[in-house]
């Protein structure tokens, strides 16, 4: 009998249904009547009538038709059991289930063995390749968060099936742009067995001048939290939590956007930042991140730069309204233009039933050229 997959929302596992009975759900949801307004916090169901399974995600938009890409996540395990989740969509409020764009593997061993942690998946499209790349922040299974690579993956159509390409650390023996001759002097004295307490203010300032740096330049720079961002000339950049989470990285990628390309500059050494998101109004590059609590929901922070190179300046907490200290109960994942409108998206993470971890979608405004994310129960969002 012909079947279609069919990811089960209980058990978060890939089973078969007929495809009968896959129409006969395809025909009943599509008779329901359509969402019109964006809830954050809510349930979110897909075109099956299923809470969508995108966390930690991002959009890309291909053609008149946008593409959701998140962490399938399990009812019990916040591992990755499945894979990547894709959606689509030409309203952003209504969208249909595209299945599983990237599968994590049952080959033992693999760097994206099921079990593993796939986290924060984010595609963009290549227009001279006609490739869709996608990176990912990737721990290898059963070693907890050590590993701390990306990993990147690619396909020919937006939807996938995306095929695996490698995972590493980051930007392996390369200083950040800004590392000149001066700093470069003061990592060399720098002995990481002087400094066997951390959080002391000496620590600190090491830090901030690079001893986790120095730490990791032979292996790789640590790559966890993560997004990516297209500049209006093409350029794609990765960003990413790095130093033991402690600074943010901004790496440039190659002209495939399957690599890094070796330049990379350090953001607010120090300061603890995950979870970042970009956009860039007039010319000026905005960032909103969280601190770092684990699952737990923290103040967000944001950034301004004049150039993707920095210098950054942080800002106070961009959020209003109830819970706005604690990003309303959510963590930012990405920040999505829509035309004028610029959409802050963040999850409201769940650990102990990680599938019910819900969306939180919010419109930027600005108040006094800055930008400003209000909570709203119920929004209307139009897509010309
Ligand atoms: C916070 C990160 O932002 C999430 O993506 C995830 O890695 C959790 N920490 C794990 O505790």
């Amino acid at each position: 009998m012909k079947a279609a997959n069919f990811v089960s929302p209980k058990h978060g596992s890939v089973i078969q249904i007929t495809k009968a009975e896959a129409k006969r759900l395809e025909q009943y949801w599509a008779a329901q009547p359509k969402n019109k307004t964006i809830k954050s916090g809510g349930l979110w169901l897909d075109d099956s009538g299923r809470h969508i399974n995108a966390h930690g995600g991002g959009i890309m938009r291909y053609g008149d038709t946008w593409y959701w890409f998140g962490e399938h996540k399990a009812d019990t395990t916040s591992s990755a059991m499945v894979g990547v989740m894709c959606y689509a969509s030409k309203d952003l409020v209504n969208w249909r289930n595209c299945g599983v764009a990237l599968y994590v593997s049952d080959k033992k061993g693999s760097d994206i063995e099921r079990g593993c942690v796939l986290e924060r998946p984010k595609v963009i499209y290549n227009k001279v390749t006609g490739k869709f790349c996608m990176w990912f922040h990737l721990e290898l299974k059963g070693k907890g968060y050590s590993a701390a690579r990306y990993g990147v993956a690619v396909s020919d159509r937006p939807e996938g099936p995306y095929k695996f390409l490698y995972s590493q650390r980051a930007n392996a023996g390369t200083y950040p742009i800004e590392f000149g001759d001066k700093e470069l002097t003061v990592l060399d004295t720098m002995d990481i067995n002087h400094f066997k307490e951390w959080w002391t203010p000496d620590w600190y300032e090491a830090i901030r001048q690079g001893l986790f740096l120095k730490r990791d330049l032979g292996s790789g720079q640590m790559s966890r939290d993560m997004t990516l961002y297209i500049d209006d000339d093409g350029k794609a950049y990765h960003i990413f939590s790095s130093e033991d989470n402690l600074t943010l990285h901004i790496a440039e990628l190659t002209n495939d956007y399957l690599h890094h390309s070796g330049r990379y500059t350090r953001v607010a050494p120090g300061g603890q930042n995950e979870a970042p998101a970009i956009f860039k109004k007039d010319g000026t590059y905005w960032m909103i991140t969280s601190g770092c609590t684990g699952w737990a929901p923290n103040e967000a922070r944001m950034f301004s730069a004049p150039s993707i190179w920095g210098p950054w300046t942080q800002h106070p907490n961009p959020c209003r309204g109830p819970k706005s200290e604690i990003t309303f109960g959510g963590q930012s994942t990405y920040i999505l233009p829509v035309g004028e409108q610029l959409i802050f998206m963040a999850d409201i993470w769940r650990p102990k039933h990680p599938s019910d971890a819900r969306y939180i979608w919010l419109p930027i405004e600005f108040e006094d050229g800055k930008p400003v994310v209000r909570w709203q129960d119920e929004w209307e969002l139009s897509v010309k």
